[in-house]
């Protein structure tokens, strides 16, 4: 067995997703023989409720108005930044000139180029710089992802990766940064939900050349603070139709791919989803139905769509069961697991947090969007 090394966390922004990795660091003996054992130490938000929140936590020692407190502290070893997406550049640059290692929330900058600026600053920093983007780690996304590197599918036909919830369909939730232009960024959802669905597929070799991309705006206003009306200047859903060229292992043809972001989408929760078909087999799994993996394969002259159940044997083995079942703070505490594992030199083959360059590059992807909905026509990405 290791010895964890222990790792002091810094959170800059003490909302959703910081206390989620209060909580991730909470349960953190869940995992098995890990190589860190990391605490959250200091939290810094402007927002007096935000930090005392944290006054729970026992490890919790700095409770900071200025983030600049916790970029320049020398005891504090790796920094969660998870604020609003304006907010992203002057945070991430400064904490990457500091030579700060980091887990930021996507999408890394509020458009391609505050992307642009982010990853030159971490490039020349030398710090252990990744993007959060956990859905991935599903035990039956990592079964999906696994199945088609492996080759199984043969020439790829078509891709499609997905995130649906339906937070937006009352027209009476109240407005929020997440939902104006200037905070959450002109990609609106694609901000929001886009780097979900790039990951596995960017990690896969599958890169969109060019882009064509229906937005919707459905609702454009919604209640403000003093219940007056105001605009929603956000895109609703996004759907990008993609073009991928050949790469190693996906064929010789170009193929479509479907890169689907919705905040309104009847009947769904939460729900990520990958599929992909070739013409030797095919993979989909949703987090919708959890339990399963669907498997496609032509056998003894019929088309067979087949299922089996992965479990919760998840890249990072925990103290429940394999047979137990696997969730959304499970699919954090794994994405925790495998950025500090691969900042110890200790991921292995495993799959790897989003990088930098992958949170670019689906950036690139964003912005061809954008100008392929103002022109109408496909736009290179
Ligand atoms: N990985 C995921 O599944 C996931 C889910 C939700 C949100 N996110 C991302 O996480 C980030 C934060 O989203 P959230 O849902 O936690 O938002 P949130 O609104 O719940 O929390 C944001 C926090 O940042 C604080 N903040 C504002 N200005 C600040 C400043 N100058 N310094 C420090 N803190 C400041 C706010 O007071 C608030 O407490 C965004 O980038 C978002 O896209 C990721």
């Amino acid at each position: 067995m290791t010895v964890p090394r222990p790792v002091r966390i810094g959170v800059v922004g003490g909302g959703l997703m910081g206390r989620e990795l209060a909580m991730v660091c909470g349960r953190w003996q869940h995992l098995v023989d890990h190589p860190a054992s990391p605490r959250v130490v200091a939290v810094a938000d402007p927002q007096p409720a935000a930090r005392d929140w944290f006054r729970a936590i026992p490890t919790v020692e700095t409770f900071a108005e200025d983030w600049r407190e916790l970029v320049d502290r020398d005891d504090i070893d790796v920094l969660y930044l998870a604020v609003p997406h304006d907010l992203h550049e002057d945070l991430y640059v400064a904490a990457a000139r500091a030579g700060r290692d980091f887990l930021g929330e996507k999408p890394f900058g509020i458009d391609l180029a505050a992307a642009e600026r982010i990853t030159a600053a971490v490039e020349a920093s030398g710090a252990f710089v990744r993007v959060s983007s956990e859905m991935p780690f599903f035990p039956g996304a990592q079964r999906a992802i696994a199945y088609a590197a492996s080759g199984a599918l043969g020439e790829i036909l078509d891709v499609r990766s997905q995130f649906a919830h339906s937070s937006d369909i009352d027209r009476g939730k109240p407005i929020n940064w997440k939902r104006r232009a200037a905070t959450c960024g002109e990609i609106g959802v694609m901000g929001d939900l886009g780097m979900h669905v790039a990951h596995a597929p960017l990690r896969l070799g599958y890169r969109p050349a060019t882009v064509y991309a229906m937005l919707d705006n459905v609702v454009t206003q919604r209640p403000g603070p003093n219940g007056d009306m105001e605009p929603c200047d956000t895109w609703d859903n996004a759907l990008l139709a993609c073009r991928v060229p050949p790469g190693a292992g996906t064929g010789e043809r170009p193929f479509s791919m479907l890169w689907e972001t919705r905040r309104i989408a009847p009947g769904q929760m939460n729900s990520w989803s990958f599929e992909a078909l070739g013409m030797d087999g095919g993979v989909r799994f949703s987090t919708r139905s959890p339990a399963v993996v669907q498997r496609f394969a032509r056998r003894d002259g019929e088309q067979v769509w087949e299922e089996f159940q992965p479990g919760n044997v998840s890249a990072w083995p925990m103290v429940s069961g394999g047979i137990f079942e696997f969730g959304f703070a499970d699919a954090l505490l794994q994405m925790w697991a495998s950025y500090l594992a691969e900042r110890e030199g200790e991921l292995g083959a495993r799959f790897g947090t989003a990088t930098p360059g992958e949170a670019l590059e689906a950036h690139r992807v964003f912005a061809a969007a954008l100008a392929s909905h103002a022109s109408g026509r496909a736009e290179h990405c």
